[in-house]
C-alpha cells in the first residue's frame, strides 16, 4: 500500500496539462469491440482502471496495449463474450462490455458489479434497456447472463439519466435491426465523445448531448482512429485545488464548455477564471464566500465527481454553506476524514451543513473511494502542517500520478510505501 505525504499552507502556482477523461476512454475501449480489426486511441490517461480494462479485453482474446497515451485495441480474434469475475470486481466499468459484447455475439456472461464506497449502483436500467432491445437476461446469485438471437432496434425511456445505462444501450444499439430512441438520455460529454467513436467507426447516431438519442442500426462497423475529450472532473479537481490553496494556475488542453456549472459555482464563491480557448486561468486571494447550495445533478448540472473537492473548498469559507448529493446515496464518507482536520461538517441523509472555519489541520487520513481521495489531498495542500492521506490506490484509478501534477505547481507532497495504516494501527 502507498500513502501521499502533504505539507499544507503553500499556493499552488503554474501551469499543468490535463490528460484525456477515464470516464470517456472506458466505454470507447468497449466499444472497440463492435468492430473487427485494429483501432486506436489517442489521449488516454495511464491509469488503474484504463489498465484493467485492457487486462479485459485482453482476457477476452483482443490484442491490447497502452503505449504513451495511445491504445491499440486489436479485436480480430475476440473468442469469448465471459467477463471474469474477478475483473468485473476490480472496475465497476467492465459493465460496458456488456452492449458490445452482446451485440457481436449475441451472448454476454458477466457478474453483478456490486456496489462501492459511494453507492450501491445497480445495474436494473442496464438490463432493462437490453431487454427492450431484444435480449434475453437471466440473473443467479451474482451471475448475469444475456443472450439475443437478433437485436431489434426500440424506444427505450430511462427512468434516471444514467451515463452508463445511456452508454450500454447506445453500444447494442448501432448493429441493431431498425431504430432505436433513447429517452430520458444522460447528457455527460463523455456520451458525446462515445456517439462521435461509434460514428467514427461508422454508425447512424444523432442527439448525443441532449436527453434524446436516436440510433439507426447498421450492419457492419469498421476499426477506426479517434482521440478521446479531456478529463472535465480532473479539471474541477485543479481549479478548485488552486483556489482552496489561494493560489494561481493554468490549466492546458482542457473543454471549458464541460465545466460551465463548476466555473459558476466557483465564481459565486469569489474565484477568478478566465477562459481562452481550451486554457482555464484560476486565481483565489481572498477567503471563499460561503454558498447557500449546492446540488449536485445529472450533466449540465453540478457534477457528483466534484461534490466532495467543493466541500474541502466550502469548508473554508466565510459563512455556512449547504451541499445536497442527489446522485449517489454514500457520497459522504469523507466528512468524517475531514472533520479530523477539523472541518465543521453536519450531514443530514443527502445534504451536507458546512460551517466554514478559518483553516484546517494536517491528520492522518484514508481515501475511501477515488474523488473523496482526491478531496483529501485538496484538503491537505490547504491545511497547515502534514497530512498523510491513505489507500492511495483508490486516487490512482482517476489521477495520472497525481503527486507529480501537483508538485509540478510547486505542491510538497510526496508518495510513500504505507507497511502501515492508521486502521490496521488502531485495530
Ligand atoms: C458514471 O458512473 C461515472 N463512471 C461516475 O464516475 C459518475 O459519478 C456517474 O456516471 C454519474 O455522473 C464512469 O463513467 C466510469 P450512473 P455510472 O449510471 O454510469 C443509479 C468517477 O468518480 N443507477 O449515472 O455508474 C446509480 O446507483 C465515477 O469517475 C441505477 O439505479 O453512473 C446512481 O445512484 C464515480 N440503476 C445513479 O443511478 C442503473 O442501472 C447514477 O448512476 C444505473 C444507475
Amino acid at each position: 500500500m502507498e500513502k501521499l505525504v502533504i505539507e499544507g499552507g503553500k499556493p499552488l502556482s503554474g501551469t499543468i496539462r490535463i490528460h484525456g477523461a477515464k470516464n470517456a476512454a472506458l466505454p470507447i475501449m468497449a466499444a472497440a469491440l463492435l468492430a473487427e480489426g485494429r483501432h486506436t486511441i489517442g489521449n488516454v490517461p495511464d491509469l488503474l482502471d484504463i489498465h484493467v480494462m485492457l487486462d479485459i479485453l485482453r482476457e477476452l482474446g483482443c490484442k491490447a496495449d497502452l503505449s504513451g497515451d495511445t491504445v491499440t485495441v486489436d479485436t480480430t480474434s475476440v473468442s469469448s463474450s465471459h467477463i471474469p469475475e474477478d475483473l468485473m470486481r476490480q472496475m465497476r466499468s467492465s459493465v460496458f462490455l456488456m452492449g458490445p459484447l452482446l451485440a457481436r455475439f449475441g451472448k454476454v456472461q458477466l457478474y453483478q458489479p456490486g456496489g462501492c464506497a459511494i453507492g450501491e449502483r445497480k445495474i436494473n436500467l442496464h438490463l432493462q434497456g437490453l431487454q427492450a432491445l431484444g435480449a434475453v437476461v437471466e440473473e443467479t446469485g451474482s451471475t448475469i447472463v444475456c443472450w439475443a438471437n437478433r437485436l431489434t432496434g426500440a424506444d427505450v425511456v430511462l427512468d434516471f439519466p444514467s451515463v452508463g445505462a445511456t452508454e450500454n444501450i447506445m453500444m447494442a444499439a448501432v448493429k441493431a435491426e431498425g431504430t432505436t430512441t433513447i429517452y430520458n438520455a444522460a447528457r455527460e460529454p463523455e456520451i458525446v465523445d462515445l456517439q462521435n467513436f461509434l460514428i467514427a467507426m461508422g454508425a447512424r447516431i444523432i442527439g448525443a448531448g441532449t436527453d434524446t438519442i436516436t440510433i439507426e442500426g447498421v450492419s457492419e462497423l469498421q476499426p477506426c482512429e479517434y482521440r478521446v475529450i479531456p478529463d472535465r472532473i480532473v479539471t474541477g479537481t485543479f481549479m478548485v485545488a488552486a483556489a482552496a490553496t489561494r493560489g494561481s494556475v493554468t490549466l492546458e488542453k482542457v473543454n471549458p464548455a464541460h465545466l460551465t456549472s463548476v466555473t459558476h459555482v466557483l465564481k459565486r464563491a469569489g474565484v477568478q477564471i478566465a477562459v481562452d480557448g481550451d486554457i482555464i486561468h484560476v486565481s483565489c486571494h481572498s477567503r471563499p464566500k460561503s454558498l447557500d447550495r449546492v446540488v449536485t445533478a445529472p450533466h449540465p448540472g453540478f457534477p457528483t465527481d466534484l461534490q466532495s473537492q467543493i466541500m474541502v473548498f466550502l469548508s473554508l469559507a466565510d459563512g455556512v454553506s449547504v451541499i445536497k448529493e442527489t446522485i449517489f446515496e454514500g457520497r459522504f464518507k469523507h466528512v468524517d476524514e475531514l472533520s479530523r482536520m477539523g472541518a465543521d461538517i453536519r450531514v443530514d441523509l443527502s445534504s451536507a451543513l458546512v460551517r466554514g472555519v478559518p483553516r484546517l489541520y494536517g491528520a492522518t487520513v484514508e481515501a475511501t473511494d477515488l474523488r473523496a481521495g482526491a478531496a483529501l489531498v485538496i484538503a491537505g495542500l490547504a491545511a497547515r502542517g502534514t497530512t498523510v492521506v491513505e489507500q492511495v490506490h483508490h486516487i490512482d484509478r482517476g489521477y495520472d500520478r497525481i503527486e507529480a501534477m501537483l508538485s509540478s505547481l510547486g505542491a510538497r507532497i510526496s508518495r510513500e510505501s504505507a507497511s502501515y495504516t492508521r486502521k490496521t494501527l488502531l485495530s
